[in-house]
C-alpha cells in the first residue's frame, strides 16, 4: 500500500483550545498537520499566521506542520513560519510574482516546498519547477472555507499530475485539499494522491480516532 498520509485542517478546528485539538487529532492516528493561512486578500477570510505555529511548537506538537498559504504577496511570510517551525510551506503561483524564487527561498529556509493549484489552474506551471517541488497540492474547492463540497473535475486533473510526478521519477507528494470525507478518500487515492487534507471531516465528525481510522480503512480497500 502507498505511503498515506492524513492532513487534518486545523481550519475546521476549535480556536479557543488548539493546542488540544492538534494533540487529539494526531492521538487519533493523524501524520501531519494542515496549518491553512488566510490573508483576506487572496482568499476572502482571514485566519492564522506564524505565531500560531510557533504556539503549537512550544505547545510540544513534533508532527510535521504542512502550512498551505493562501496569502499574497507570499515571499515575506516564508522566513517567518520556517523559523516558527513550518515543515513544509506551499503556495498559490498566482499569489507571487516570480514562483521559481518563492520555492527556493523556501527550500533556502530550511523546509520543504510546493506549489498549490486551484480548481480552474492547470498542470502547465510545475513543468519547470519539478526539481524544486517536495509537494503539490491541488485544491478540490475554492480556497478560503471549510466545509465545500469536492469538485469532481479534480479527480482527472489528480491522474493527470501523478503521471507527471511518476515520469519525473522524483519524490513529491501529491496532496489533495477539500471536500474530502471517508466516502470519497478512496476514490482520491485511485486517482493518484497519496495525502489527504479533510477539516469538516474530522473536527465536525464526533469521535477523531473512529473517523481517523474509518478513512485508513477505506484507504486499505
Ligand atoms: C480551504 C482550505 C482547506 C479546508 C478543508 O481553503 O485550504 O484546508 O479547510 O476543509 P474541508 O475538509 O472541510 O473541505
Ligand atoms: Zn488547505
Amino acid at each position: 500500500m502507498a505511503d498515506y498520509w492524513i492532513a487534518p485542517s486545523i481550519l475546521s478546528a476549535n480556536f479557543a483550545c488548539l493546542g488540544a485539538e492538534v494533540d487529539a487529532v494526531l492521538e487519533a492516528g493523524a501524520d501531519i498537520v494542515h496549518f491553512d493561512v488566510m490573508d483576506n486578500h487572496y482568499v476572502p477570510n482571514l485566519t492564522i499566521g506564524p505565531m500560531v505555529c510557533k504556539a503549537l511548537r512550544k505547545h510540544g506538537v513534533k508532527a510535521p506542520i504542512d502550512v498551505h498559504l493562501m496569502v499574497s504577496p507570499v515571499d515575506r511570510m516564508i522566513a517567518d513560519f520556517a523559523e516558527a517551525g513550518a515543515s513544509i510551506i506551499t503556495f498559490h503561483p498566482d499569489a507571487t510574482i516570480h514562483v521559481d524564487r518563492s520555492l527556493q527561498m523556501i527550500r533556502d529556509a530550511g523546509c520543504k516546498a510546493g506549489l498549490v493549484l486551484n480548481p480552474a489552474v492547470g498542470p502547465d506551471v510545475l513543468k519547470y519547477v519539478m526539481d524544486k517541488l517536495d509537494m503539490i497540492l491541488l485544491m478540490s474547492v475554492n480556497p478560503g472555507f471549510g466545509g465545500q463540497s469536492f469538485i469532481p473535475s479534480t479527480l482527472d486533473k489528480i491522474k493527470e499530475v501523478r503521471a507527471l510526478i511518476d515520469a519525473s521519477g522524483r519524490d513529491i507528494r501529491l496532496e489533495v485539499d477539500g471536500g474530502i470525507s471517508a466516502k470519497n478518500i478512496a476514490e482520491v487515492a485511485a486517482a493518484g494522491a497519496d495525502t489527504f487534507v479533510a477539516g469538516s471531516a474530522i473536527f465536525n465528525g464526533g469521535d477523531y480516532s473512529e473517523t481517523i481510522e474509518k478513512m485508513r480503512n477505506e484507504l486499505a480497500g
